[in-house]
């Protein structure tokens, strides 16, 4: 059995690699549109608390959860968890979690991540100029319509480049990128805030003052503290922006030595994410858009298109208003920034296909990658295909949202209850190049775990109401028009279908850690070897 040994590069480079894992798509285009929809200002409270209380304790835990089963020969949850408490067999069920959501998001993850190049293309030629703005909102529904195919072949362009990359292993591929495009992922982000910020009403076209956006998010408004929809979407999003609950952190931390830092590394990491988020994310798209359309009009642009509206139908038109220098320079900076923000999560949710593959089938490295290639080639194409069915959509609620709080909960009780706090205090602080609070000894054991009962129970009715398809149901019963209805049934055939499929990809990753289960039993390699 091959034991691979593979090991990061440099400090720097795990740093930027793990920031990078963090800093995705998620920082700059789900992290706004969550925060308008919850109220701006109101957001933000809940945002803070969820990182601190759940955020930041969880990457103590991920990071040494990581380190700990490395040094035991393992890099996917499955086995990380196993040889946390081997002699409970249950927990390489749990760490399933930890590989499907990795496949499931990047099924749609890497068609998102590959329309940033389409759209880098489209900006260099000039394909926006003189459009209005219904023209340009029409121009994505059509890219991701298949007006030509093009959609297509960057897609599948984008998924060569990830396998490539991947099959460079990770000092050599996935470190070399995270060091190029994190750098130049600030630079862009700064230059455009910077556009954002000092935007002023009257001049290109601008209705408003940039700040007018800004003061909308960050004047902290304390009427939503009672409403728990809006907690558990900060939750969420705490959740997907720092990429905690699905395995990816753990992975790249299983690549460390056993007495490397993890107090330092994981702040460094978390923090430059929040950075990112919450300086840069909420500067760029906001602003912008409001200094047109003004609050209402934003948020009704929002309420429209969702998430990629802002990013993909509003802003290629108002960067149009620059003239005609500026509009590509803007086009090719935010399209930029979001590729080398998408590039970088997605090498990271390859990683834990990867890790698997390679310690319980002996594949090697550049097989690996191309079975994570295909396999993301294979799930991804119902997004594309069936796109505007809400296929796309499905695989982020499941995979994206409901699969990191089933993950997460479960792995803090492993860690602080099953493993124990006092020993898992001692993984979290051994080598430490930092003092890690002794309060978050304790939040981690009772704080952590309890909020995340209580989200995971609080989103019990949601996901209900998303299993029973309600809103659906409500529109076609809101409908009066015989096609809408036809349509919507058929959106019914899809999510449905979708949902089987994820159920069957969860399945067939248990019958592969099952398998690999028994392989170990049998070799006599038992899962916790007693380093
Ligand atoms: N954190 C990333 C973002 O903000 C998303 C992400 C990175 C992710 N790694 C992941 C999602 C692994 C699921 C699984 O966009």
């Amino acid at each position: 059995m091959s034991k691979h040994n593979e090991s990061w590069g440099s400090r720097v480079g795990l740093v930027l690699a793990m920031a990078g894992n963090a800093v995705g798509l998620g920082n700059f285009l789900r992290f706004p549109v969550q925060a308008v929809q919850n109220g701006g200002g109101a957001f933000i409270i809940p945002y803070l608390v969820c990182f601190l209380l759940m955020g930041i304790p969880l990457l103590y835990v991920e990071w040494s959860m990581g380190r700990f089963g490395g040094g035991r020969g393992h890099h996917s949850t499955p086995f990380i968890l196993d040889s946390m408490a081997p002699k409970q067999f249950l927990w390489k069920y749990i760490g399933v979690f930890g590989i499907f959501t990795n496949v499931a998001v990047a099924a749609y993850y890497c068609y998102l991540e590959s329309w940033t190049l389409g759209y880098i293309w489209h900006s260099i030629s000039g394909t926006f100029k003189g459009m209005d703005s219904a023209q340009v909102a029409d121009f994505f529904s059509g890219y991701t319509a298949f007006d030509d195919y093009s959609n297509v072949a960057f897609w599948v362009f984008c998924l060569a480049l990830n396998t490539y990359i991947l099959s460079r292993g990770l000092s050599g591929g996935v470190e070399k990128v995270a060091k190029v495009g994190m750098p130049l992922l600030i630079a862009f982000g700064v230059l455009l805030a910077i556009r954002g910020i000092t935007l002023k009403s009257g001049n290109a076209g601008a209705v408003y003052d940039g700040t007018e956006g800004l003061n909308y998010l960050w004047t902290p408004d304390f009427s939503s503290i009672w409403t728990p929809k809006v907690w558990l979407a900060a939750a969420g999003q705490i959740f997907f922006t720092l990429s905690v609950g699905m395995g990816s952190i753990q992975c790249y931390a299983s690549y460390l030595r056993k007495r490397d830092d993890v107090a330092l590394n994981a702040m460094s990491a978390g923090w430059m994410n929040e950075f990112v988020e919450v300086v840069l994310g909420a500067a760029i798209v906001i602003p912008i858009t409001v200094g047109y359309f003004g609050i209402d009009g934003m948020k009704d642009l929002v309420q429209q298109a969702g998430g990629l509206g802002l990013g993909f139908r509003t802003l290629p038109y108002l960067f149009q208003q620059w003239g005609p220098v500026l509009a590509v320079v803007a086009g090719v900076l935010w399209f930029g920034l979001l590729f080398f923000a998408g590039i970088t999560s997605s090498l990271a949710m390859g990683t834990p296909v990867l890790g698997f593959l390679r310690d319980e089938f002996g594949w090697k490295r550049t097989s690996a990658a191309w079975a994570f290639g295909a396999i993301v080639f294979i799930l991804g194409l119902p997004t594309v295909l069936f796109f505007k069915y809400g296929v796309f959509d499905e695989y982020d609620y499941w995979a994206g949202t409901v699969s990191l709080v089933v993950f997460a909960m479960f792995e803090i009780i492993l860690f602080a209850w099953v493993f124990g706090i006092d020993k898992g205090w001692e993984e979290i602080t051994r080598g430490a190049d930092m003092t890690v609070p002794i309060i978050f000894k304790y939040i981690i054991k009772f704080v952590t775990p309890a909020i995340l009962i209580f989200v995971f129970v609080g989103s019990l009715p949601g996901i209900w109401d998303a299993i029973t398809n309600k809103a659906i149901y409500e529109q076609i019963g809101k409908a009066t028009d015989g096609a809408v209805i036809e349509e919507l049934k058929r959106k019914i055939f899809f999510v449905n279908i979708s949902r089987i499929l994820l159920v069957a990809v969860w399945g067939f990753i248990a019958f592969l850690v099952y398998k690999a289960y028994a392989k170990r039993r049998r070799e006599g390699r038992f899962t916790t070897s007693e380093i």
